[in-house]
């Protein structure tokens, strides 16, 4: 994956971004909803909270965050290549004004590089508010993952996540030999609401309360990298049994 393009604008080097990994908060709302609401809400409640994007790419909604809200929230990260590191977030931090050079260092997130496809690495009820963007179509072990999520939230704390089962059925879910959707087994758990995506209606983002005993039984029979089978899609396609 390309960090970043040069291209020569009024005969100036200028760095163009990956817009898929690029998305901030506004961007957010076409997917996720309002990130930041979710953020006010928990800090009528604590002074100060942890959060955590899975998969924060340039790591723009971290530094906006941070950049809001100070030492009101601490922001970690997690990016699975070894070369969407720091640095590369604080490039891009300075070369898109969040931060000056002088500030940038101190607001940085702590980032993890790691593959969530085993575990999530950090202990359970770290973080009030854990979100992930763009990131669950690529994992093999889906329902997991969404598992992981709960339970590294604290008790009152927020998930929000896309769910990338509707333009491309990346879940199949098979109950008894029948074909069931994954939305239709996230909308019967408890502390669960499911909404249409604003910007592509077909799919729907996840907002969850923490739940003491989040289990989707679902178990991974297979994963399929699309992009394999065609090259113009692109995730994992994960299949399950359901007890
Ligand atoms: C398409 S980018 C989305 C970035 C950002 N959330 C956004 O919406 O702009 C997918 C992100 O998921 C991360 N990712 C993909 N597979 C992963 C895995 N198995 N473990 C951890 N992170 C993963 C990548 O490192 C990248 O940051």
């Amino acid at each position: 994956m390309t960090l970043y393009w040069i291209k020569k604008v009024n005969g100036k080097k200028q760095r163009i971004w990956n817009y898929g990994r690029s998305r901030g908060l506004k961007e957010a709302k076409n997917i996720l909803g309002d990130v930041e609401k979710e953020v006010k809400l928990l800090l009528k409640n604590k002074k100060q909270i942890k959060i955590l994007e899975v998969g924060c790419g340039y790591g723009r909604i971290l530094l906006e965050l941070k950049k809001k809200y100070k030492d009101r929230v601490e922001t970690f990260g997690i990016n699975k290549e070894p070369r969407w590191n720091l640095k590369l977030i604080e490039v891009f931090g300075v070369a898109e004004g969040i931060f000056s050079k002088k500030e940038i260092a101190k607001n940085l997130p702590k980032l993890v590089i790691c593959d969530v496809n085993n575990k999530i690495p950090f202990k359970n009820n770290t973080f009030d508010f854990v979100f992930s963007e763009r990131t669950i179509q690529y994992l093999s072990n889906k329902a997991k993952y969404l598992e992981e999520l709960n339970r590294v939230t604290t008790k009152d704390g927020t998930i929000l996540t896309d769910i990338q089962n509707g333009t491309e059925n990346r879940w199949e879910i098979f109950k008894k030999g029948k074909k069931v959707n994954i939305y239709s087994i996230l909308s019967q758990k408890k502390g669960i609401k499911l909404q249409k995506e604003k910007g592509n209606p077909k799919d729907k983002f996840l907002r969850m309360q923490k739940q003491s005993n989040f289990k989707l039984n679902l178990t991974l029979v297979s994963s399929q990298d699309l992009h394999k089978l065609n090259p113009d899609k692109w995730g994992t396609k994960s299949t399950f049994n359901s007890k």
